[in-house]
């Protein structure tokens, strides 16, 4: 059993195999006790607080106790307007015109599994245990249930919250965290991944501040500039040492998440859909549900933290066969034709692909209506002629006559002014009556509150790919929501996006889809629990992707990260770096092509089939190992990564610039088990673990772009 409550000290325990979670029943304020290391039983709130805690401006409505205010209690799902001058966890417009809720217990229920959300993503699966625990106000009936899952063998906790009006009066939602954390202390550090467009989740990793602090997006899309994730780590938390806190929200929209010191040496932690622009009435006897929040918490620093958002992402996030099946190897026709592409160039590119071991060829934009730029057609899912004077059908006949897979490019949500799709239908994107309409790379986007709007697109999708055998789809999105007419808009237009990624994957389990907004402008949890792996980023350079991938891999698993070998010089920022460079970075995510293979020497190519060769031994060591972080690229000139499976370790080194290097250096490894044997395959030395962790293997650091990948068999 994982999780329990104890009634004579009114105690709630949550454990997982290393962490316990721990609440209390504070006079029915549900109060946060703890959060860390494994422990089997905590004293009392009480007892860390020996004296009477008085202060004149912590209003009080438990007179008779230490904590005798809410303004001092660490809570787990505060509330507005009886103390805790905070901010809250829940605001609520009461249909009296105030925003005073009061919660307090009410019930409590454990069960086995955890119930799926209503119309939204959320971590499945057997191996967990929730808690469900109904906060209510008895004046309004507005009702809070709060969800906590532990996944024990993953060392994971999931939070989310059902708002209920269990009144009589209609009220209004105007913030609803997915879930708050008061933690025992502040001085922490926050890292947050920051980016923009072709730079997406760079690390930062900065002070907590006194004031509150707010990481999000206000675009109604995750983001390329905040990821909905952040952590909090002591100042001296290293990458194997130290306390690390990681919060991953699993939504695809605006999202806010706040860290906020307050007066008495605690921090609050909540994270939850934008604020700005929300709003949500709820009649009587209906309900809203938040998105689920992810959090992990390791004491033996940010890469064990890593590891376990890693494992329940890869496992309990990503669905349907290609969660754990092999992936085919794609090319992909974008930076090697952009538009400008005919039926012969994509079969030509084929043929050279399929002859180095490629397995998929994907058509990227510009095969439909008669878009010859980003000016048209979004929105006429159907073959432009001109180019593919054959159809689709034929020449996914032709791929597949080849031997191998058809894939195709898709952005179903857009829809260009100049298209049959808007002269039809103008009033089907995104409009607020009155304005004029602002263009994102020329398009707008389509209204998906709207159930017919939802439908056109289902129907047009699966009309495409009911044509002919395509085994892949890349889903992509270009732009951000403007003049969004009313509040709530962007989370119901969220929730039509989840309706129709539900209904499409599950009519066709056997295509990988990969999801994609210019790049990683939409990489969350919740586009995984419908699509297995996104584009990272638009910015193909080797280097600049060290940056991308490491944040990026912060959180989320190698296998859910495209990454392609491109063009030298670099079509983003003109650098040109080695193939077997450009290659091994791109092994360290969802491996790819994206470049002309026209215009390489058969040199190039030779060694673009051996890099593959290799790839594909090692794919599946790659996607399902676990991952340590030996050299980071933010911190030296060397990014080093080891990744240990059940049968193998594979350590690869990638020199960004050389070092001179005067003295023999060494790379240790870590995460091995010391009295095992580990055969290095390319000179038969076998070590044990203890050699290569405490010894370490060499490390060259001379000349630029230079890259290495040992490998190591682990004898049995
Ligand atoms: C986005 C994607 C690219 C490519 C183009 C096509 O920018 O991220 O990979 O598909 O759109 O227009």
């Amino acid at each position: 059993m994982s999780i329990f409550y104890v009634p004579e000290t009114k105690q709630f325990y949550l454990h997982t195999k290393h962490t316990s979670y721990v609440m209390e029943l504070y006079d029915n304020h549900l109060a946060h006790s703890y959060w860390g290391s494994r422990i089997n039983k905590l004293p009392n709130l009480e007892y860390y607080y020996p004296f009477r805690f008085g202060a004149s401006f912590s209003a009080t409505d438990i007179p008779e106790r230490l904590f005798n205010s809410t303004d001092k209690l660490r809570q787990e799902y505060p509330t507005y307007g009886t103390g805790d001058m905070r901010n809250p966890a829940l605001q609520v417009e009461n249909a009296s015109g105030d925003s005073i809720t009061r919660l307090r217990y009410e019930s409590h229920r454990i069960f086995n599994g955890k119930p799926a959300l209503s119309g939204l993503p959320a971590t499945y699966g057997e191996d967990c245990e929730t808690l469900e625990i109904t906060l209510t106000d008895a004046l309004t009936g507005v009702t809070a249930v709060l969800y906590y899952t532990v996944f024990p063998e993953k060392d994971v906790l999931t939070r989310s919250v059902r708002v209920e009006n269990r009144g009589n009066k209609p009220c209004t939602l105007e913030n609803v965290a997915s879930f708050c954390l008061d933690l025992h202390q502040d001085g922490f550090e926050v890292i947050h991944l920051h980016g923009a467009w072709a730079k997406e989740r760079h690390i930062q990793r900065i002070p907590q501040s006194a004031a509150t602090m707010v990481f999000d997006s206000k675009r109604g899309a995750s983001s390329h500039n905040e990821n909905p994730f952040i952590a909090l780590v002591h100042p001296e938390t290293t990458e194997d040492y130290g306390d690390a806190y990681g919060f991953c929200l699993m939504y695809s929209g605006s999202f806010s998440a706040e860290v906020s010191a307050e007066q008495y040496g605690s921090t609050r932690v909540k994270m939850g859909i934008q604020p700005l622009g929300f709003s949500w009435e709820l009649k009587p006897g209906e309900s809203f549900q938040s998105p689920e929040a992810i959090l992990v918490y390791s004491d033996c620093g940010l890469g064990e933290m890593s590891r376990r958002f890693h494992k329940i992402i890869r496992e309990n996030v990503c669905r349907g066969k290609f969660r754990d099946a092999e992936r085919p190897i794609l090319i992909n026709n974008w930076e090697a034709t952009y538009f400008n592409f005919n039926q012969e160039k994509i079969l030509a590119l084929a043929e050279r692909a399929k002859a180095i071991g490629v397995d998929l060829m994907v058509l990227d934009d510009g095969w439909f209506g008669k878009r010859d730029q980003d000016n048209c057609s979004l929105g006429d899912w159907v073959v432009d002629r001109r180019k593919l004077p054959d159809g689709l059908e034929a020449l996914c006949k032709k791929v597949n006559e080849m031997g191998m897979q058809f894939g195709l490019w898709f952005e179903p949500e857009m829809v260009s002014p100049d298209s049959n799709l808007y002269r039809n239908h103008p009033d089907w994107c995104i409009h607020t009556e009155n304005r004029p309409r602002t263009l994102g790379r020329r398009q707008l986007i389509l209204d998906l509150t709207r159930p017919e709007v939802c439908d056109y697109i289902i129907d047009a999708v699966c009309t495409v790919l009911n044509s002919c055998p395509i085994s892949y789809v890349k889903w992509d999105m270009n732009r951000n929501m403007t003049e969004i007419p009313r509040k709530g808009f962007a989370h119901q237009y969220i929730l039509g996006l989840y309706r129709i990624l539900e209904e499409i994957t599950s009519r066709f389990p056997d295509v990988l889809f990969e999801s994609c907004s210019g790049g990683g402008g939409r990489f969350d949890a919740g586009m995984l629990y419908y699509m297995p792996q996104t584009w990272t980023s638009d910015d193909t350079d080797a280097v600049e992707r060290l940056y991308i991938q490491e944040g990026t891999g912060l959180v989320y698993p190698i296998s859910t990260m495209g990454a392609h070998i491109s063009a030298v010089p670099n079509h983003q920022v003109g650098r040109t770096t080695p193939v077997t460079f450009r290659s091994k970075v791109a092994m360290m995510g969802r491996f790819g092509l994206e470049l002309d293979l026209d215009k390489l020497s058969e040199e190039t190519l030779d060694t673009l089939a051996k890099e593959i060769a290799q790839y594909k031994i090692y794919q599946q060591d790659i996607h399902h190992g676990d991952l340590y972080r030996l050299l980071s690229p933010y911190k030296g000139r060397t990014a080093a990564y080891e990744i240990i499976s059940d049968k193998r370790v594979l350590v690869f080194i990638m020199n960004i610039t050389g070092a001179p290097c005067q003295v023999p250096l060494r790379l240790k490894l870590r995460g091995l088990e010391p009295d095992k044997q580990y055969k290095d395959t390319s000179t038969g030395i076998i070590y044990e673990g203890r050699t290569l962790m405490g010894a370490g293997i060499p490390l060259d650091t001379r000349s630029d772009y230079r890259d290495f990948l040992t490998v190591f068999e682990i004898c049995s």
